[in-house]
């Protein structure tokens, strides 16, 4: 099989460059604002890399970062403050939180216009409802932009979530639905996993076990879609075999896959809300 490499990295550069161009036209820049609590050592190099990617489009990103102790109250002044700020088009609470803190309620906080994450229970009710008016999580986003621009067939196929979580798992199921796809959502109980993905014409790994999706279980010409980035021996690797790619049609790689698609989904959420609001 002569699998295609679905390069994340170069897709997302040209939307960026596109989203630079536009930004550049408007009569001022749009505002991110990212609330990030503590040192978790991911979401240290995810928030750098948005706040980099946002400074290179010219879009106005600042952080606002706390210490481990701080309250819930003082969070929620924060998303109320910037809910009011008129030059804040766009707000994300890095997730995960301390222990202490309460998500829910504090997502359940942010202006639905300015849910650039779509975490706010607006957007995911306009996801299942297949508004046009929902903002999107980035990843699920970004996974179905890369699929549109290699011009996947979707409609009819079976889809296969590997991993639940709110933030990827259940918004992509929901897209891949709307797509016209048979979806299959796993999870940490599903008994019968290499009978699923040996049916699976799509698969989106998204459930943070390195290599768990082994390359024996994965039909010949299936489309994989990798959403981990975990380290064995520091070396970066997805949920899926590396080896699996020789059985796809097409695949993304870890690094340069998924993970650049989803800093680009959320500058261009945030372009996107910038123009509904102004
Ligand atoms: N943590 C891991 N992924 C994400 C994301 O897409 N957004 C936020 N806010 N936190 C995350």
């Amino acid at each position: 099989m002569n699998a295609k490499i679905i390069d994340g990295k170069k897709i997302a550069a040209e939307l960026q460059d596109k989203l630079k161009n536009d930004i550049a036209a408007l009569p001022s820049s749009p505002g991110l604002g990212i609330i990030q609590v503590g040192d978790d050592e991911a979401s240290t190099i995810y928030v750098r890399n948005k706040l980099k990617a946002a400074a290179a489009i010219g879009m106005n990103a600042v952080l606002h970062k706390f210490a481990d102790n701080v309250t819930q109250q003082e969070i929620a002044n924060l998303i109320m403050t910037l809910n009011n700020d008129k030059n804040i088009n766009g707000m994300i609470v890095q997730l995960p939180l301390p222990a202490h803190l309460n998500e829910e309620e504090l997502l359940d906080l942010i202006a639905p216009e300015k849910d650039v994450d779509g975490f706010h229970p607006l957007n995911i009710g306009r996801l299942q409802n297949g508004s046009d008016k929902a903002l999107l999580a980035a990843t699920p986003k970004g996974i179905l932009y890369l699929l549109e621009k290699e011009k996947i067939e979707l409609t009819g196929k079976n889809a296969l979530i590997i991993g639940c979580s709110k933030i990827v798992g259940r918004p992509a199921g929901m897209l891949l639905l709307q797509q016209g796809c048979t979806v299959t959502l796993a999870h940490i109980h599903t008994q019968n996993l290499p009978e699923l993905v040996k049916m699976a014409d799509i698969i989106v790994a998204a459930c943070g076990c390195p290599q768990m999706v082994k390359a024996e279980w994965v039909k010949t010409g299936a489309v994989l879609i990798d959403v981990g980035i975990n380290r064995i021996n520091g070396k970066l690797c997805g949920d899926i075999e590396t080896v699996a790619a020789n059985k796809a049609s097409y695949f993304t790689p870890v690094p340069g896959g998924v993970g650049p698609m989803t800093v680009a989904m959320l500058l261009q959420n945030t372009y996107e809300a910038y123009l509904k609001q102004n």
